[in-house]
């Protein structure tokens, strides 16, 4: 299928007014680009439950602090638009920072409260406040009927539906699960950074998540900290991990729970292999809460 790349905020807009007012459905997935089968999946969710699928590639400086990857984040827009088409996108917004603020650095901040306190917003200061401002408006730009977020950034996908339900904002936050390399590894723009050796065993992340999740459904383990400690020593096995956390989470407020025991909760670590910092998460049900 045909895909339109627009670079101007302004024809952009334009473009999805105009199929709204034909009374099609919008279903926006916005994505940094150097797409891979995991902003495919939500390209194809899209497309098969909205008339348009439209996706925003836009490496977002907001989010990145002064120490980061924002210099080395990979880009091939070329690469993008194929991809995208092929999932069935039919619109692709490509902009620049000075198309996307052409007043200069934004003097508005959208900052969401709480669910950012820990983990990703405590290891990365003002991460999600570059989010949630970038995806205000690009929701407020777009107006979708349905916005697209992958579990992979399960975090992000709980504080942009908080930021929805707070500010009423009229589209439905629709999450997608994570996509996996055949050896468990989530799909991520920054596995590029892996060379082969590092690669080789970079599912381990994976793989530690589902010892945690092994001891709370099938050992029944309800401390919290003996399943982070399990999760970070199974991780921290191999040396070229530097672990940045091991949480277990309570997924209505990301606070550890006292106990696990009455209901799901979630799993999330986030380690340094080399250049690239990688985060995964999974759920784990308690065996009380099983029945
Ligand atoms: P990016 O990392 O490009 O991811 C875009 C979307 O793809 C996010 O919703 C992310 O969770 C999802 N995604 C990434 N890897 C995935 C995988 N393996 N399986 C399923 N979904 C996956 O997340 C961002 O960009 C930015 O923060 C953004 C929301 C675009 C704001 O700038």
């Amino acid at each position: 299928m045909a895909i339109e790349v627009i670079d101007d905020l302004a024809t952009w807009r334009r473009a999805l007014d105009a199929s709204r007012s034909a009374g099609l459905s919008v279903g926006l997935v916005p994505t940094m680009g150097a797409l891979h089968g995991g902003h495919m999946s939500l390209i194809r969710r899209a497309a098969a439950e909205c008339d348009v699928a439209a996706l925003t590639d836009y490496v977002n400086p907001l989010q990145f602090g002064p120490s980061e990857d924002l210099g080395a984040y990979p880009k091939n827009l070329l690469r993008d638009r194929e991809l995208a088409a092929e999932a069935g996108a039919q619109l692709m917004l490509a902009p620049s920072p000075e198309q996307v603020w052409p007043d200069g650095e934004p003097s508005t901040s959208v900052r969401v409260s709480g669910l950012t306190d820990r983990l990703e917003g405590e290891a990365r200061p003002g991460h999600f406040d570059g989010v949630t401002t970038i995806v205000c408006k690009l929701l407020s730009l777009s107006g979708p009927c349905r916005a697209y977020f992958g579990e992979k950034d399960y975090q992000q996908l709980a504080v942009v539906s908080r930021m929805v339900s707070d500010l009423s904002l009229p589209v439905q936050v629709v999450g997608c699960p994570t996509v996996r390399e055949v050896d468990g590894l989530a799909l991520s723009s920054r596995n590029a950074y892996l060379s082969p050796d590092e690669r080789a065993v970079a599912s381990r992340l994976y793989h530690s998540l589902l010892a945690g999740k092994r001891l709370i459904e099938e050992d029944a383990v309800t401390d919290p900290a003996c399943v982070e400690a399990a999760i970070a020593e199974h991780l921290g096995a191999e040396r070229r991990f530097s672990v940045d956390y091991a949480a277990v989470v309570d997924p209505a407020d990301f606070k550890r729970p006292e106990r696990i025991g009455s209901g799901e909760v979630r799993l999330l670590a986030a380690a340094r292999l080399g250049k690239a910092r990688l985060i995964d998460n999974m759920a784990a049900t308690p065996a009380a809460a099983q029945q």
